[in-house]
This record gives structure tokens, sequence and C-alpha cells, in this order.
């Protein structure tokens, strides 16, 4: 394996490194510690020993440790306390103390929030109790065991106490694990994701988040476990190999030299395997890898609902998907989705209308095409392309007013995220606001042809804005249009800065008919054929119709995919297909379309000899779990429902420190060599 290197150490101060360290390890300083940078109890107790022969005796914190490796068991845990409390009932409970009220010398009140943090109880304590000095020395949000004494609050007749009746009388508390002064609780207190324990214990919204997941999951195993025929949980490999199936892949090397595993970016292939293997209704929630900068909705390690049907259809696993949404509706979200089968759009009605293949299409701002009616001095003011295609949009306006519709889209186009829009090789969008004062209400420019088609056709009102902008003459490619970039976040905009409200519901679409090609695109990997386009999602989606297997060798440009993306709000939430399960199609795919080397094709043998074994025809489906997650949250970025998600743009995970430095040693095993400017440990 060949990487990289810069600034190796010169050999000389290597030496003088290990030399340090060895010295340093000889006076058992060990290593540096997070602990150790806050000056705690073991730092003091090393700097002691640096200079005083014998250990201080005795240390408190190996003391403490030893009063906390004994504790009893709870007799109850929280709710069943809040359920079942009888008065003067005797309890042992845990959980951590909250921040005392110190009503006088000889009564102090402390909240106990139990161990999920999701209830909380007061505990009352006294002079007569002896347990006031143990009490105050324990530091909020520490773990603690308590022994008490059930008893109704004083308090009765408040609305409080009515919902929260018990309190416990201190008799005991034992510290399981002293809170340190140097982390700051307060509410409101920002932690950094370094610090993501901390983001996780001290924000009941990103923990509630995290349950919600876990049930979600847990309805979705119960849905397919209770269908018939049911499906089978199996788990595929994590250490897969590298195959060129259409996303970059991370490579985990080996100690055999040369020989690197990759991370699987699906389970497709072991999923169509197992087809060929019996296994005729699989699924798996599968955590899958791919090197792709970081956005909003994606990161490099995500979790899939995966799952594949046999001896089925693309039909029969639309509507398993449609039926499990539904269950999850009613269950999670205690809401019923309307009734029949989800509606479908298909890629170039999507492409068109709404200018991207996952729209959303509640908020209208639907796309014509306009470039016929319009002036040529007008196109030329807008582009520099020749014969190029206009599309245009209305956003409507507020309360039929000019100034606010003004005011919104300045500020737009003056932003951050205007600023892609203005930048446009092609030229930036034309902008009108409607306006029945001005001569042809505005709309002047446009002509009085085009002016009074934008009128009629899309029903416009004083106030309302319209957008204009060009592309160049071609097929519909790829996963949006200029336009319909803007058409989105515009809308964006406009519901963040209070121009528009937020639409609600959900609005479920199945996009179908894709291109089962598209043009390659030198940022991404593809199959590597020399072809000149690959697979749209991968290559082993089958053509739709028997009309589309014959363009395969005619004119590839021009097969449909038996794909189908689920899509709700502008998210996609989950794709599939029907695949070939035909070896030799398979291979003519490979070879004869995609026109792959020999020894790329080799890669997918595995593949091609399960297909050949009788393989039934099958089809399938992946949910990305984490946006279906945070689509039912109303989250804006997976990031929230994640309890360890990577951030900034190469997806690193700050609290623990990853991806980090390859050490000497590591790059040794792994038969590594750095070529220029990498620095190793
Ligand atoms: P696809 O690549 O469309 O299909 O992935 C399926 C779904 O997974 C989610 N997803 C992601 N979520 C978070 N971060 C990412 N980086 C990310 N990438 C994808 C999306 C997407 O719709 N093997 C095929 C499925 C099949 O054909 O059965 C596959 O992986 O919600």
């Amino acid at each position: 394996m060949f990487l990289t290197r810069a600034a190796r150490c010169p050999p000389q101060l290597r030496a003088s490194y290990v030399e340090i360290s060895n010295y340093l390890r000889g006076r058992q300083i060990g290593r540096v510690s997070a602990l150790q940078a806050h000056g705690s109890p073991v730092r003091q107790y090393h700097e002691a020993r640096l200079f005083i022969p014998k250990p201080p005796e005795p240390l408190q914190f190996l003391e403490d440790f030893k009063k906390s490796i004994d504790f009893p068991r709870q007799t109850t845990d929280f709710k069943t306390f809040l359920a079942e409390a009888v008065p003067g009932q005797k309890i042992v409970i845990y959980g951590y103390l909250g921040k005392s009220r110190e009503l006088s010398k000889k009564l102090t009140f402390v909240q106990l929030a139990d161990p999920s943090m999701r209830h909380a109880v007061q505990l009352v304590s006294t002079a007569a109790s002896k347990t006031l000095p143990a009490l105050k020395a324990i530091r909020a949000h520490s773990p603690v065991v308590v022994h008490g004494t059930v008893q109704p609050k004083q308090a009765k007749d408040t609305v409080m106490a009515k919902n929260d009746p018990w309190e416990i009388y201190l008799e005991d508390i034992q510290l399981l694990n002293q809170f340190p002064l140097d982390i700051v609780m307060a509410r409101g207190h920002v932690h950094p994701p370094k610090h993501r324990h901390l983001q996780l214990r001290t924000s009941p919204d990103l923990r509630f988040s995290l349950r919600f997941r876990a049930e979600v999951a847990n309805a979705c195993r119960f849905k397919l476990l209770g269908l018939r025929p049911d499906f089978i949980e199996i788990e595929t490999p994590m250490l897969f190999k590298s195959t060129p199936e259409g996303a970059r892949e991370f490579l985990v090397p080996t100690r055999k030299p040369g020989l690197a595993y990759a991370l699987p970016q699906s389970p497709q292939q072991y999923k169509q395997i197992l087809m060929a293997s019996g296994f005729s209704r699989y699924f798996q929630f599968a955590r899958c890898f791919r090197d792709e900068d970081l956005r909003a909705d994606r990161q490099p390690e995500f979790t899939q609902l995966d799952l594949e049907m046999g001896f089925a259809s693309g039909e029969d696993v639309m509507e398993i998907v449609e039926g499990m949404m539904r269950h999850l509706w009613a269950r999670q979200m205690m809401d019923l989705l309307p009734e029949g089968p989800f509606r479908r759009m298909t890629y170039l009605e999507a492409m068109t209308r709404y200018g991207s293949d996952k729209p959303d299409i509640r908020y209208g701002m639907e796309i014509s095409r306009v470039e016929h009616l319009l002036p040529v001095d007008l196109i030329q003011k807008i582009t520099s392309l020749t014969d190029p295609i206009v599309e245009a949009f209305k956003v409507k306006g507020n309360d039929n007013d000019t100034e606010a519709t003004s005011e919104f889209i300045t500020r737009f186009l003056d932003s951050p995220e205007g600023a892609p829009f203005n930048e446009n090789p092609d030229g930036g969008p034309g902008i009108f606001v409607f306006d029945v004062k001005k001569p042809l209400s505005g709309l002047q420019p446009l002509g009085w042809q085009a002016a009074e088609y934008f009128e009629d056709k899309l029903k416009l009102e004083h106030g309302d804005l319209i957008v204009l902008q060009a592309r160049p003459q071609g097929p519909l490619t790829g996963g949006s249009t200029k336009l319909g970039d803007l058409r989105r976040a515009l809308h964006f905009a406009a519901v963040t800065m209070g121009f528009k409200p937020e639409p609600h519901g959900f609005e479920f679409l199945w996009i179908v008919d894709f291109p089962l090609f598209t043009p390659s695109d030198s940022s991404e990997p593809g199959q590597g054929g020399l072809a000149g386009f690959s697979a749209t999602h991968h290559p082993f989606t089958s053509p739709k119709t028997a009309k589309d297997v014959d363009w395969l060798l005619k004119d590839p440009s021009r097969c449909i995919a038996d794909h189908y993306d689920l899509v709700v709000n502008g998210v996609e939430l989950g794709g599939g297909s029907r695949r070939i399960h035909n070896a030799a199609v398979q291979e003519l795919i490979f070879r004869d379309v995609l026109q792959m080397p020999d020894e790329r094709v080799a890669e997918f043998d595995h593949l091609l000899e399960a297909l050949r074994a009788g393989c039934p025809p099958h089809a399938g489906f992946a949910l990305g779990f984490d946006r279906l997650v945070a689509v039912m949250l109303g989250k804006d970025s997976v990031r929230d429902v994640i309890a360890f998600p990577k951030v900034g743009k190469m997806g690193e995970d700050p609290m623990v420190g990853a991806p980090s430095p390859i050490t000497e040693e590591a790059a040794k095993t792994y038969h590594m060599s750095f070529t220029d400017d990498l620095e190793i440990r």
C-alpha cells in the first residue's frame, strides 16, 4: 500500500524521542491523559512521585473508588416507584443528584434524576436523619445510591404535587463518582462536539431522538417479522472487498502485503447472493460506509434498513415498503397516511416540473418552459448560451406586498446561499416582481406575449415573484437542475426568513423510470468502464421492459431502469430496484454496455457465479434509516438522530479524534510506505 508522507522526523530526532519516552516510563510518569490536563488527583499523584520517593498516603481517589465498587441493588426503578409508591416504604434507588435547595440549616431539598434522566423525585434531608453533611459533600450531577423512606409531599395542594405526589426522606446516600468542578452544566451552556457525552447528557431532545430511533427500529422489525411469508434478519460481512459498485469506498489494510478489505457501501451484493442461496426474504439494519463529503443528510458511516425479496418484482417490494411506512406512521407518529398506493412520478416529470429527482411537492413553485415566449434580447441578457432552454416558476408573494417580496429576494441574493446562483456560468436568474402599479405589471422586459402567458398560466397576483433561469439544451441527467436547486433554496430561505409559513404534512412519492445509465462524471468513481457513462444507481439494476433490454446494445442512453426511489418532503428516504438475475445478462452489462476492463469484471465473479446457480428473479430496497428518523422527528440533519455522528467536511469524530495519524509501527505492520508530505507519528 502506498501513502504520501512529509516532514518525516530525522532518525536521530526519533531516537531521542524514544530515549525521553523510555526515561519517563522509567520514572513511572506514564502517558498524559485527558484527566491530567485538569489538575486531577492522578496528576498530583504523579507530580508527588517525581519529588517524593514514596507515594503520599492515603490516596483519596483510591479510597473513594473502593467505596464505590460495592453498592447495593436498587429495590425499585423510577417508573415503578412513581406508579406504585406506598407511604412508609423503604427504598434503595439510583440516580443523578440535582442542585440542592437549603431551606434552613436543618432542612435541604434536592432533586434526584433517574438513570435515564427522564424522571425526577424530590429528596428531603434533615438534621435529624444525619444525612446533611454527606449530601452537602456530593456535587450536583454525581451518580448516587439513595436509601430512604417514601412520604407524601408536604405541599399537597399545588398542581406540581398532584402530578408528583411523593418524595423520599433521605436516610443514607452513597456517592458513586464525584462530578468534577471544571465541567460546566449550566442551562443553555453549549458543549462542543468534542464533548458529545455532555451534549447527550444535557439534551433531553437528543436523548429522546435516540430513544425514538430505537423504537422505530423495533417497529420495523416487528412489521417485517410478522409478514407472511416472513422476513429473516441476516448480518452480512463488514470486511468486504473493493468492487466498482458506484460510491467511493473505505479500505481496510491487512497484514498481508498488498491486500486490503473494503468496507461495504451497502450490502447489495451479499443480499443478492442470499437470493441465490435460498433465503428469499431478507432484511438487515446494515452499517454502510461511503467516502463522500459530508452534508446535512449524509454521513460517511450510516445505517440502512436493507431488504431483498426473491421470486418478486419491484411492485411487490414497493407494496411491502408502503405497508411499513403506514405501520410506522400509525404507531410512532399517531398519524394515518392517506389510503391507497403512494403517488408515482417519473424521473422525467419530476425533473421537468420541479427540477429535482426528489421534489418536495407541498409548496407548488412548479417549473414551466418559456423560452419560446421570450424576446431574444431578454434571453441574451440572462445567459450567454446560444439556443438555451429557459424555465420559470412563481414564488407566491406575501399579502400583495411588493416591497416585502423585493426585500426578501434581495436579502436572499445577497446572502451566501444566493451566491452560487448569481455565479452560475450559464447566467444568473432573471427575477421580476409582479406589480400591477407598473406598466405591463413590471413584466415589461419579458414582452407582452410572455407577460400575458405568465399572468394567466401562473395566476399572478400583485407581489408575486417570477424567477427565470437558462440552461443548455440536452437531456435531463443527474439529481437536479440549477433552477430546481434555486426553487429549493428560495423556499427554504422564505421559510427561514419568515416570508412564508412552513408546509405541513408528509407527501410520499415514488420516483420511477430513471435512466438506467448516466453520463460519467469525473468526480464519481462509477464502474470504471470506457463507455462514457455509468449505472445511474448501481450496475445490478434491471432494464424495465423487454424494449429496454433491446436498447441495451442499440442505444443504452434510452434504457429505462426498473428503479424506484421513495421520496418524502424533498428527502430521498430510500431506493431500490428489480435486479438482473441472469448471469449472462449481468456480464453483458459489465463487459459490453459499460465496457469495463476484464480485471474489473473479474471483481464481480462471486456475484456472477451466484446468479448462474439458478438465482430467482429478485428485487429489493434500502431505506436510509438515519434519514427516516430525522424526517419523522422534523430534524434538518441526520446528525441529530445519531449518537456519535461524524462532523466537518472530512467526516471527523472530534470526540475520539478519528481519523488519527498512522503510526510508524502500524505503517510497518500494514506494509504502507509514505511518498511525500504526510506526517506520521
Ligand atoms: P442507495 O445508494 O440509494 O441504495 O442508498 C439507499 C438509501 O440510503 C440513504 N443514504 C445515506 N444516508 C446517510 N448518509 C449517506 N451517505 C447515505 N447514502 C445513502 C439514502 C438512500 O436513499 N444498495 C442500494 C439499495 C438497493 O438497491 O436495494 C443502495 O444502497 O436514504
